[in-house]
């Protein structure tokens, strides 16, 4: 990754609150807190992986990089360049070039495209006469690793769910993006399947040079694909970095547990308590200073009143952390020392 190049997305205080249905009539106006004050980068060539439990609010990034939803405040730019997407056709020149998987691989597909017209209905769509659009879903069929006659006219019915998933990446691909955001998008599949989709995908972002946003409550998996990891608690990022800063030398709290609390890979290791305790605290009411607090074990009164801010590193490739223990004037009595 070369940090000195411009990012190819940046995210700037970007912040989504959902509203909540009233209880009863006249009831406060309550708002769910899904996403609130997140900023980070993407470079090129990387794989930037997303992790949390459920609900931290990892979807609802995704879907406000690719403008599915609107952000109450913040903005998105693609290298270097503002996101339009008030305007049709900034939407449609992002579409070209991010584009997004997601877990379920059969809502994602019309049950009544046969899987060639349905790769062939973006570049269709885009212009491409029908031959051409045709010719390029079975190029990309092949791409991914599916024998075009055989598949080409098949319905989304006649697949299992890994080729179901192939062909959603050959349809997010078929536009030539630069950046594809997988949300969940082998969470489903069998463990076994699982890895061999995890290779094809690895394979098309070498042989096309794609960048990934990666998005999984799998922390085994994002740590075989990521370079870098962002961590997320209630609707903020806690800690991001390279994968093995925060896979081995965890700094925030939350990650640590987090990690800890991971199933292993060795059946016969079991964990014997889990430190991550209960569930996170309602995002509608989330606690006050730091979120993370109510869970914490070294939570202090400073964690309380203050909110900790994510330092944000120098250069995309370094740690940066959002906990009063990291920062040396926060107050915290047990907060690392100056360097
Ligand atoms: N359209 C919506 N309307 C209201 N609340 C929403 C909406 N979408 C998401 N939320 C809420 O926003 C919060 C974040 O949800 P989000 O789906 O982004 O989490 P997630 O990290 O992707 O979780 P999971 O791991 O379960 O997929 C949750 O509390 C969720 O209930
Ligand atoms: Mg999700």
């Amino acid at each position: 990754m070369n940090s000195a190049s411009a990012p190819l997305l940046a995210a700037r205080n970007l912040r989504k609150y959902f509203p909540v249905k009233a209880q009863w009539i006249g009831a406060p106006r309550l708002t769910v807190q899904a996403v609130d004050d997140v900023s980070f980068a993407i470079a090129a060539g990387e794989t930037l992986g997303i992790v949390g439990e459920s609900g931290c609010g990892k979807s609802t990034t995704g879907r406000l990089l690719m403008h599915l939803i609107k952000p109450d405040s913040g903005d998105i730019r693609f290298a270097g360049k503002p996101i339009v997407a008030d305007d049709p056709s900034g939407l449609r020149e992002l579409r070209r070039h991010m584009q997004m998987v997601f877990q379920d691989s059969y809502a994602s597909l019309n049950p009544r495209l046969s899987v060639q017209d349905s790769i062939a209905f973006g570049p269709r769509s885009h212009g491409a006469p029908r031959e051409k659009a045709r010719r390029k879903a079975r190029e990309l069929l092949s791409l991914v690793k599916l024998d075009p006659d055989q598949f080409g006219p098949r319905y989304p019915h006649e697949l299992s769910g890994g080729q179901r998933q192939r062909v959603n990446f050959a349809r997010a691909l078929a536009l030539e993006p630069k950046l594809v955001i997988l949300d969940e998008a082998v969470s489903a599949l069998d463990k076994s399947i699982e890895a061999q989709v995890l290779n094809l995908l690895m394979d098309l972002k070498r042989e096309l040079g794609l960048t990934y946003l990666f998005i999984s409550h799998d922390l085994n998996v994002v740590q075989y694909v990521s370079d870098r990891v962002l961590v997320m608690y209630l609707g903020k990022v806690v800690e991001i970095g390279p994968v093995d800063e925060i896979y081995h030398r965890p700094r925030h709290p939350y990650t640590q547990a987090l990690l800890a609390s991971r199933p292993s890979l060795d059946p016969d290791i079991k964990i014997k308590e889990s430190p991550l305790v209960g569930d996170p605290p309602n995002p509608i009411n989330p606690p006050s200073g730091c979120r993370f607090r109510t869970r914490c074990p070294y939570a202090e009164a400073v964690c309380a009143e203050k909110e900790p801010l994510l330092i944000s590193a120098a250069h995309i490739d370094e740690l940066a952390v959002a906990c009063h223990l990291q920062s040396p004037q926060s107050g915290h009595s047990k907060a690392a020392a100056p360097s």
